[in-house]
């Protein structure tokens, strides 16, 4: 029973990346599951209703956001019908969308959850509190519970890490764009990982063209980002549950390059 969990997917460059790689993925893990970061897909900022449908063409079953929810106003045209989407549950009361999502696939119900860090971020409502509440509600229906959670500082993530081993099936962070390799299981069964990387050009900054990051740190300008082109990378991880418990029993990172392909 597995779940591939796919990082934030930057602008065009990206897409292009998780429709070619995802088929091939699909033959390699087959997985039951197959969740997406989408809070960049939009020219690296938020995500349009298109490009939800484009991703669940491609066989993606939820998609989790962050904090470029917002970024496009398309999304307050479709966010409340759209049950497939969530955005950070401890975001403010009354806020559109919803922060947690149950997605059927063969009979096996899988719960999404997605929070955001308060660490370099905004100030939200706390996100262990509200995820205590919502993996209480999550564990009534199913065992499968994944939370994305996004956040900057590693503390925060791993401190959310141990804050639900044993509740949930996996912790995976998102929102730095670096893929980490401190994969494990924790003690309790919880699988865990503190960012999953991005999807997109690999050599901008984290996605964006590099010359406007470089000029905004050497000058403390206003600058404005725009999603690079050229050559993508792509960041996931596979997580493979145990069909009983819902726990984690092994995790697998992903991480290709576009000229990785021409060596297959
Ligand atoms: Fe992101
Ligand atoms: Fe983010």
């Amino acid at each position: 029973m597995k779940l591939l969990f796919i990082g934030d997917i930057v602008g065009s460059v990206g897409r292009k990346a998780l429709k070619t790689v995802l088929p091939r993925l699909k033959m390699k893990y087959n997985p039951h599951w197959i969740v997406v970061n989408g809070e960049n897909a939009a020219a690296g900022r938020g995500i349009t209703e298109t490009i939800t449908k484009e991703f669940f063409d491609m066989g993606v079953h939820g998609i989790t956001m962050g904090n470029h929810t917002w970024d496009q106003k398309d999304i307050f045209e479709f966010i409340d019908r759209e049950k497939r989407l969530v955005r950070p549950a401890n975001f403010p009361w009354g806020t559109p969308g919803q922060g947690m999502t149950f997605i059927k696939v063969k009979d096996k119900e899988l719960a999404i959850i997605n929070l955001q860090g308060r660490t370099f971020l905004p100030p939200l409502d706390c996100p262990f509190a509200k995820a205590d509440e919502l993996v209480e509600e999550a564990r009534k229906r199913t065992p499968y519970i994944f939370v994305d959670f996004h956040a900057e500082a590693t503390s925060e993530k791993l401190a959310m890490g141990w804050h639900l081993d044993g509740r949930v099936s996996a912790v995976v962070g998102t929102h730095t764009h670096v893929q980490t390799h401190d994969e494990r299981l924790l003690p309790q069964g919880t699988a865990y990982l503190t960012d999953v990387g991005m999807v997109g050009p690999m050599n901008g900054i984290l996605g964006m063209e590099r010359e406007a990051v470089l000029y905004k740190f050497q000058t403390q300008l206003p600058a404005r980002f725009v999603v690079d082109e050229g050559k993508w990378h792509f960041h996931a991880v596979c997580i493979e549950l145990n069909p009983d418990t819902g726990l984690g029993k092994k995790l697998q990172l992903i991480r290709m390059e576009e000229d990785d392909l021409l060596f297959e």
